[in-house]
């Protein structure tokens, strides 16, 4: 107890002169060189401040300890967001089998660039779902601005009946892709969906040439259903990393 205490004085004191500890959710007390600051505010409060735009081709994407996961050769990452929605299941045969997704994306690319060199990507990358999680409501995005909408749409020029796939666009561009592989959630793949790599589809769109659902929270239904047909919405967020 003795230890812990001065550990956490210790830990205080570089944030003291700025940011009182009544102020920590704060977003003007904010030290995105300190992971412990960032954890310690609200994500609309870290998020809206952030500035826009920011260059993130030099950020490491997060895959060290994900074997089947990759980057293709001479992509770099072009956004970070952290994503907040709902997985849409539908009971088939007494399972219920995905029918596609919803979520509102916030960009925080610029929180990468300034945490720069203090703050380990991965780190980041675990974080900020769970905050999203517990600090935003899907479908509101509260005083956050959208800065793209996740949803399914119909697999352009395929041949099978009711093909969906997983589209992300901005007010002025978007991008169509397929999925290249996935792995199960590190830490609780009963409760977060997998982690996903997806592939821009040719001819459809220019967002992104791939992007990467990592870092998930929850998702995942109940193992079996009894209700055929019987459609369920089930709250997730995730990171979402694209690259060009
Ligand atoms: C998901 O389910 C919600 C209702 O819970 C519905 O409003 C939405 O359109 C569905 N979206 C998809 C992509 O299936
Ligand atoms: C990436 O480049 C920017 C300048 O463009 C710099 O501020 C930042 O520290 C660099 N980040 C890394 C991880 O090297």
């Amino acid at each position: 107890m003795f230890i812990k205490l001065i550990a956490s004085f210790i830990i205080l004191l570089p944030a003291v002169h700025s940011a009182p500890a009544s102020d920590s959710t704060s977003a003007a007390s904010v030290n995105y060189k300190s992971l412990s600051s960032i954890s310690q505010t609200k994500l609309p409060d870290l998020a809206c401040k952030l500035p826009q735009n920011c260059k993130v081709s030099n950020i490491t994407l997060p895959l060290s300890g994900v074997a089947s996961l990759s980057l293709p050769e001479g992509q770099v990452v072009s956004s970070v967001a952290v994503g907040r929605g709902i997985q849409n299941y539908t009971c088939t045969s007494g399972v219920y089998v995905s029918v596609g997704a919803l979520a509102n994306l916030f960009d925080v690319s610029c929180l990468y660039t300034l945490s720069a060199g203090f703050v380990d990507p991965a780190a980041l990358s675990n974080l900020l779902p769970k905050m999203a999680f517990s600090d935003v409501s899907f479908p509101n995005a509260g005083k956050l601005s959208i800065a793209m909408h996740h949803q399914f749409v119909t697999t352009p020029g395929s041949a099978t009946p009711g093909a969906i796939s997983p589209q992300f666009s901005t007010s002025s561009n978007k991008v169509i892709l397929s999925r290249v592989a996935g792995t199960n959630d590190l830490t609780d793949p009963a409760s977060n969906v997998q982690w996903l790599q997806l592939a821009a589809l040719a001819g459809q769109g220019t967002l992104a040439k791939s992007v990467y659902r990592l870092n998930t929270m929850k998702g995942q239904p109940p193992t079996s259903c009894n209700t055929e047909g019987q459609h369920l919405s089930v709250q997730y967020a995730s990171m979402y990393w694209f690259t060009k």
